[in-house]
């Protein structure tokens, strides 16, 4: 069963942390009306051709991926999101931008019990299955929502990753949905960073975020999640790790690498996995 007195609290917890992301970006409809995208080469790869197509965005977060989708690869996009915040964002930002997109606030399981919509594809990105306290539940809402031959599309950290404190020490664990409470909730990993793709130099912004509400994650295993997708009735067509990740860098030693992209520290052994992608499609 979804946990959603977990998801209350991480809604709120979202608001704060959505609010100090944005504080460092600047103007970001006028990133987007220069032509601007947020997208990493690899899900605009798997994305492919989507154009014409219908696509749900699934933890949209503020848009800027989803209006990156509708501006650059031309599909109907509608994201869905739980924090207020981030949706009341990505709603002006879409006004601001002129890149008309669909976004709805709601938790992604009450979404996946009143939605009728069956999409082309459903895509997920970026610090999202770590929110998700029922893996199966998740997979059906995917599987519900697809229009049949339809593609999910998922780029990720990878829970391995999620093992270690910034300072590389093996920290939590690495699947069966154990629980991560914590009382400094969303952080702001913009900041910490210290790159984004809408701006060349971060701004100041809120400096020293403190998060007033706690969040609670979740660890999921690699073939947990696998298999609340293949249980669903999808088929898994495409699966990747990658010992680099994109637009994030938790732990200060990684080496910067161009592009957004970061590797693991250099005294580290090589081909520590630090994210995985996959595309599952639903069998028609
Ligand atoms: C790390 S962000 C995803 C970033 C996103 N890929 C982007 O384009 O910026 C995780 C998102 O998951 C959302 N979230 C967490 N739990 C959720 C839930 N139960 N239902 C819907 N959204 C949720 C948060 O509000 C947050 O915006």
């Amino acid at each position: 069963m979804p946990n959603r007195e977990h998801h209350e609290i991480n809604r709120q917890s979202w608001n704060e942390g959505t609010k100090a992301h944005n504080s460092h970006k600047g103007d970001q409809a006028a990133f987007f009306r220069a032509g601007g995208n947020t997208l990493f080469p690899e899900e605009t790869e798997l994305l492919g051709a989507v154009a014409g197509q219908t696509l749900l965005h699934l933890q949209c977060n503020c848009g800027q991926d989803s209006l990156s989708i509708a501006k650059h690869l031309a599909a109907a996009v509608t994201g869905v999101d739980i924090s207020d915040e981030a949706v009341r964002f990505a709603r002006q930002l879409s006004a601001d931008s002129g890149i008309p997109a669909e976004f709805l606030r709601a938790d992604i399981y009450d979404f996946f019990l009143r939605n009728d919509e069956r999409f082309h594809t459903v895509f997920s990105s970026y610090g999202v299955l770590c929110w998700l306290s029922d893996l199966e539940a998740w997979g059906r809402g995917i599987a519900s929502s697809l229009l049949p031959g339809g593609r999910f599309v998922l780029v990720d950290f990878h829970p391995a990753f999620a093992m270690f404190d910034e300072a590389w020490q093996l920290r939590h664990a690495y699947m069966g949905g154990e629980l991560y409470e914590f009382d400094a909730g969303v952080g702001d990993y913009v900041a910490l960073t210290g790159t984004a793709a809408e701006i060349d130099d971060l701004l100041p912004g809120i400096v020293d975020f403190h998060n007033p509400y706690p969040g609670v994650e979740y660890q999921w295993g690699i073939a947990e999640v696998q298999m609340a997708l293949l249980r669903a009735g999808l088929s898994l067509s495409h699966f990747a790790e990658y010992n680099y990740c994109n637009g994030f860098k938790p732990m200060p030693d990684m080496r910067d690498l161009g592009g957004r992209r970061y590797g693991a520290a250099a005294h580290l052994p090589r081909n520590i996995p630090l994210m995985f992608s996959l595309v599952a499609e639903l069998r028609s």
